[in-house]
């Protein structure tokens, strides 16, 4: 028997810090619920002390999520430790995540405390956690530049107080993978009672290492591996994990132990990440790159077709590509709709819900003659995040584009209830659209990011357009899914800006 190898994915917590990426609580619990659907064994939720929106969505993750264990981060203080502890308080299984800076240059410009200070800190934070779960993660931020002794006596100190998990990070990315693999091989060797406790690593990419670290000190006795989808994460991103997942399985003639993930859900989960946050996925990127199985040259497509292991040394259908086959048509029923939905995860609320959104599915199967997967995820994605009572709402849309003339949109959009018409013209139909909606919205939002990304092949397919907007200080994406870009575009910069209203309005109701 292999050892198991513990994915935990941080996407909802090291991920949501990439600048830009941040995310509303539905799209957190939808990532959420993907990620259980793949098996992951623990999902890193957030940081509830951060803000009450982290909180909730922490809480809201743990009321759901059954089989995978719900982890929130928490700073070594009674304060986040407290909040860690209540927001997990619903989960099944539910672990706190603490930690402490343990270099010389965090512990002396950061923290202004001795090591003595840091390790009772410590200490002490084990024994909050403990009040709330038995399953206490301990983090040495900045390990990748700790002193090893310092290292060998803190985690000394935090298992005898109780910590199940201990975690090495290599916070920036500065380490490379025979270094990193020694220092994981030392702590084992010295730190008394290591074999009662999980090892993990937590790598970032600022030189591009962050797999290869990781699997390093898998070799080296670590069984558990932080990572996010798409490698999202603060500054370069963290370990990617579709690539250290399918290391370990592909080469199982290496590895001594494997992961329990559903590697089928892999690309429908870097699709969910990657229209959520509005960071494309490079085309050749690992794994989960529109090319990462595509052959071009004569020579390998001969090899391929001849004997398909030539040139492939995984299969695209594996990690879940291909999966988008034909699902359904305009003939489709109500009852067909309602158990596709079902079977992809899709959870309608209400019958409400279900009626609206299949009155929307036949509009598009009018449109569009073959329903992929894909499409209901963006067709439903689109129904959650848009629904009635929303602020701005798209109700009727007109463009006119034509050679040597001045682009034109013509609007009309339902702004808290009431219907407005309004016009503009624009450097293009998507340019004049986005005026029109600014001349009624007024919102003086900073327009960072516009993105528009084909959902399934064919020119018939949809395409899922990415906002980014910025409102004094505040960054929110905004997504829209429709067969005519220009809709798209416009439904997605209004899913921004009800994102922006419905933060002023929680945080200030009179706003
Ligand atoms: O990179 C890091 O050190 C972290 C810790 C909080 C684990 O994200
Ligand atoms: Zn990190």
């Amino acid at each position: 028997m292999k050892d198991q190898l513990i994915v935990f994915d941080t996407t909802l917590r090291d991920g949501e810090q990439s600048p830009g990426a941040s995310m509303t609580r539905e799209e957190k619990l939808r990532i959420a619920r993907q990620l259980e659907r793949m098996r992951v064994d623990v999902i890193e939720a957030g940081f509830p002390a951060a803000s009450n929106g982290d909180f909730e969505s922490v809480r809201a993750i743990a009321e759901v999520i059954k089989e995978s264990t719900v982890c929130a981060l928490a700073r070594a203080n009674e304060n986040d430790i407290r909040r860690a502890g209540e927001a997990i308080r619903p989960a099944a299984r539910g672990r706190i995540h603490t930690f402490i800076a343990t270099s010389p240059i965090h512990m002396e410009k950061k923290l202004r405390m001795t090591p003595d200070e840091v390790v009772q800190q410590a200490v002490r934070a084990i024994g909050w956690a403990k009040e709330y779960t038995d399953d206490i993660e301990f983090s040495a931020e900045d390990a990748g530049r700790s002193d090893i002794d310092f290292l060998c006596r803190i985690f000394e100190a935090v298992i005898e107080a109780g910590a199940k998990t201990i975690n090495v990070p290599d916070t920036v990315g500065y380490n490379v993978p025979e270094q990193y693999a020694a220092t994981i091989r030392t702590l084992i060797e010295r730190v008394p009672d290591s074999g009662k406790v999980i090892w993990s690593v937590h790598c970032h990419n600022d030189l591009g290492l962050a797999v290869a670290n990781s699997l390093a000190a898998v070799m080296a006795g670590a069984r558990q591996i932080e990572c996010t989808i798409n490698g999202l994460g603060e500054r370069a991103g963290n370990a990617a994990l579709e690539e250290l997942v399918m290391a370990v399985r592909t080469r199982q003639d290496v590895f001594p132990c494997d992961t329990r993930i559903d590697a089928t859900q892999i690309v429908p989960a870097s699709k969910l990440v990657s229209g959520v946050t509005g960071f494309p996925v490079q085309p050749n990127k690992a794994i989960v790159g529109a090319n990462a199985f595509a052959h071009e040259s004569g020579i390998h497509q001969d090899g391929v077709l001849k004997h398909r292991e030539t040139y492939e040394i995984m299969r695209a259908e594996e990690v879940g590509w291909g999966a988008n086959k034909l699902v359904l048509g305009k003939h489709s029923g109500r009852n067909a709709f309602r158990s596709r939905l079902q079977e992809i995860g899709i959870v309608v609320d209400s019958e409400d819900q279900l009626n609206h959104a299949f009155a929307r599915f036949k509009e598009l199967a009018d449109k569009k003659h073959e329903i992929f997967d894909e499409d209901l995820q963006a067709l439903m994605s689109d129904e959650q995040v848009t629904p009635d009572h929303e602020y701005f709402r798209l109700l009727a849309s007109r463009f006119h584009s034509e050679t040597g003339e001045t682009p034109q949109a013509e609007l009309t959009i339902s702004v808290g209830g009431q219907e407005t018409r309004t016009r503009s013209d624009g450097s293009g139909p998507v340019d004049a659209a986005f005026k029109a909606i600014e001349a009624v919205a007024k919102s003086g939002t900073e327009l960072l990011l516009y993105s528009v990304n084909a959902i399934t092949t064919g020119t018939d397919a949809q395409g899922e357009v990415t906002v980014r907007l910025a409102q004094e200080g505040k960054v929110v994406n905004g997504q829209g899914a429709d067969t005519d870009i220009i809709v798209a575009s416009a439904k997605a910069y209004l899913n921004a800006l009800n994102k922006l209203h419905n933060k002023f309005e929680k945080l200030n109701p009179q706003v």
